[in-house]
């Protein structure tokens, strides 16, 4: 991935915004040291978007579909009061055992469980209301895990969906490969769906924020 936004506007951003925590640091360090695709993990700014985006919904329940090596959750759970939950999906183990490590470290780990297989079928099994749900797993089940979010998402809550810009691709006609071709069906439904009222955020890879209509 190249940056869409210049590294030096991004670094400043990031150096006036809600900064990381020790434990959140430790984590990306850690995981940028050791594993080979380290840069899905969203980084400082984008985690004190989430974690901004938490606080502004005062969410108490929040479902993440896809953990990698937990900083995302990390940034939801220290947002989330001490009774509060965060579900995160993962199929991955070996990003699983970093995350647990993080997490035992973490006074906000407990408020974290992780469901372990594939998110759909994890998703096919909860129940809602949830107050936040942030999506970015394999990008093919994009579209499905947007209709299965609208079901789990409470009416005040806020759906965030992440690399909906995919690096610049989504403008290229016709899509380059079939991950470009499902986000740009994605964003296609999202901004045709009069059930919702959502802003495509520039912020990194491109962000989408939705939120249910009153009516809806
Ligand atoms: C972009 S990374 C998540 C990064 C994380 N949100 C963060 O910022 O730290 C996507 C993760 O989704 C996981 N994943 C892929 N397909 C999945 C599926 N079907 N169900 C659950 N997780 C999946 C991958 O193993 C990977 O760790």
């Amino acid at each position: 991935m190249t940056d869409l936004v210049l590294p030096q506007i991004d670094a400043y951003a990031a150096d006036h915004s809600l900064p990381e925590t020790p434990t959140r640091r430790a984590l990306r360090e850690e995981t940028e040291r050791t594993m080979e695709f380290a840069r899905m993990l969203v980084g400082p700014l984008e985690g004190a978007f989430l974690h901004q985006m938490a606080r502004l919904v005062q969410a108490t329940r929040v479902l993440e579909i896809g953990m990698f090596t937990g900083y995302s959750a990390l940034c939801f759970a220290e947002a989330v009061p001490d009774q509060g939950r965060v579900i995160t999906c993962e199929v991955d183990e070996e990003s699983a055992a970093v995350a647990r490590r993080f997490f035992a470290q973490s006074p906000h780990g407990g408020k974290i469980e992780i469901r372990m297989g594939p998110a759909l079928e994890t998703m096919a099994g909860l129940t809602g209301p949830f107050d936040l749900i942030f999506v970015d797993a394999d990008k093919l089940n994009y579209v499905n895990y947007y209709r299965r979010a609208m079901e789990l998402l409470s009416p005040r809550g806020v759906m965030l969906i992440d690399n909906v810009l995919w690096n610049g691709d989504v403008l290229r006609d016709p899509p380059p490969d079939e991950r470009t071709a499902a986000i740009q069906a994605l964003n296609q439904i999202v901004t045709a769906d009069a059930r919702v009222s959502a802003v495509l955020a520039t912020i990194r890879d491109g962000i989408w924020i939705i939120t249910p209509r009153p009516s809806a």
